[in-house]
């Protein structure tokens, strides 16, 4: 039998996955077109790479057949084959056993939130929301006229951490506490610790806890991923677990989520506030690319996350000891979140790197619109030779600051 190890020293050699800029260029998604052509985007949660072998030949079976029927797969309705897909991964990677029919497929993990916000609480309740946040996150609780409490991420001198005692003070104002484990943008993978804190205070103020784990797939040894509904029984039976195969296999544009319930007990709570037909149906492609991705993707993941160690390791020697800049190495995810504050500009540092290192990072007031605009995000998976050229740009210009400061 092949050992993780063997499996992936092949998988790394086994995938071409880098992709020039001309290809990347060419490519009509957002990555590649919101910025013109002098600049190298390093913000949207994109990666570079060729997708994964599985994937592609399963989207070439459907185009070849021109199979755009309405799906019918095995003698299962279509979508149900991502939830037997999703389940039987989960106990895979992580022991952790649930049913298929406590599996929701839908469109997207946005789509998600926002259901779920919808039907676990009502108009003028708190939610709870991790800040510096993914930014639809804010609107999955302000378009539903429900009132944002802002848990933060703390930098306790070693990394992010999650305010416990702001948690406990908002919980009695909240219906919900949302949660995003692998943390998105400070690449935090939540400690068993931390996870168990946060559900217990969910429990004493009989929240629901609807957990954003999109990016699971992407941590860094030693650091490990732990779904917080697999903790308890009880925490699981207030538990909405959201993911995808979309971030990990790096194909958002197909379309493909699931949300998984705690118990069928919570499913029918959702379902008795959210009419089925408002949640969007995945398509052909999405099935497809979902089953492919979570049945036979492992040694094309296993590849990117070697590559993506590699990026990380990159940028924590370009950027973490360089004056002006703080950061902590994630965790997880292929995000940095770069600290600029002791730039001192005196405009959103988004802008800076634009205007003069003709970098694109995603600006840091998207996640933190009170503190965050001294913030960017760092997203490095694309090739080494992007991402060397990218760091190079960003020290050239972070340096014109830092020396003519010295010399002033
Ligand atoms: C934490 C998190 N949730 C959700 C999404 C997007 O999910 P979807 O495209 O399925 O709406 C992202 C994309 O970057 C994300 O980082």
């Amino acid at each position: 039998m092949t050992s993780e190890r063997d499996a992936h020293a092949l998988a790394t050699t086994d995938f071409d996955l880098d992709l020039s800029e001309d290809q990347l260029r060419t490519r009509r998604n957002v990555k590649w077109s919101q910025y013109p052509a002098d600049v190298l985007p390093a913000f949207v949660a994109e990666m570079d790479f060729a997708v994964a072998p599985p994937i592609q030949a399963a989207l070439e079976r459907v185009l070849r057949q021109q199979d755009y029927g309405y799906p019918k797969r095995d003698t299962e309705r279509p979508e149900y084959t991502i939830s037997e897909s999703f389940a039987a991964r989960m106990q895979r990677l992580y022991g952790w056993t649930i049913a298929a029919e406590e599996v929701q497929p839908l469109a997207d993990l946005v789509q998600a939130k926002f259901a779920a916000i919808t039907a676990f609480s009502d108009p003028g309740d708190g939610v709870i929301v991790q800040v510096p946040a993914y930014s639809p996150f804010f609107d999955a609780v302000e378009t539903p006229g429900r009132v944002l409490k802002a848990m933060r991420m703390v930098d306790d001198g070693t990394g992010y951490v999650p305010d416990l005692d702001a948690l406990r003070r908002l919980a009695p104002e909240a219906s919900i506490l949302t949660i995003c484990n692998p943390h998105n943008p400070t690449g935090r993978a939540f400690t068993k610790d931390e996870l168990l804190a946060m559900a217990q205070v969910a429990i004493e103020h009989d929240l629901v806890i609807v957990s954003d784990e999109i990016h699971s797939d992407l941590t860094y040894e030693p650091f490990k991923h732990i779904p917080i509904a697999s903790l308890s029984p009880e925490i699981a039976a207030r538990t909405v677990t959201i993911n995808s195969p979309t971030k990990s296999f790096n194909i958002p544009g197909l379309r493909a989520a699931v949300m998984h319930f705690g118990t069928m007990a919570l499913k029918e709570r959702f379902f008795a506030r959210v009419p089925r037909k408002l949640l969007g149906q995945v398509g052909v492609f999405g099935i497809e690319a979902a089953n492919a991705a979570w049945r036979e993707g492992t040694p094309w993941l296993l590849a990117v996350k070697a590559a993506l160690a590699d990026r990380r390791a990159r940028v924590v020697a370009a950027l973490a000891g360089e004056p002006g800049l703080k950061l902590y190495a994630p965790e997880a995810t292929y995000m940095a979140w770069l600290d600029c504050s002791g730039l001192r500009l005196n405009v959103p540092a988004q802008q800076f790197f634009v205007e003069e290192a003709k970098v694109g990072f995603s600006g840091g007031s998207a996640f933190d619109p009170d503190a965050g605009s001294t913030f960017v995000r760092v997203n490095f998976a694309t090739s080494a030779e992007i991402l060397d050229r990218i760091l190079d740009r960003t020290l050239t210009a972070t340096r014109k600051l830092t020396t003519a400061g010295h010399e002033s």
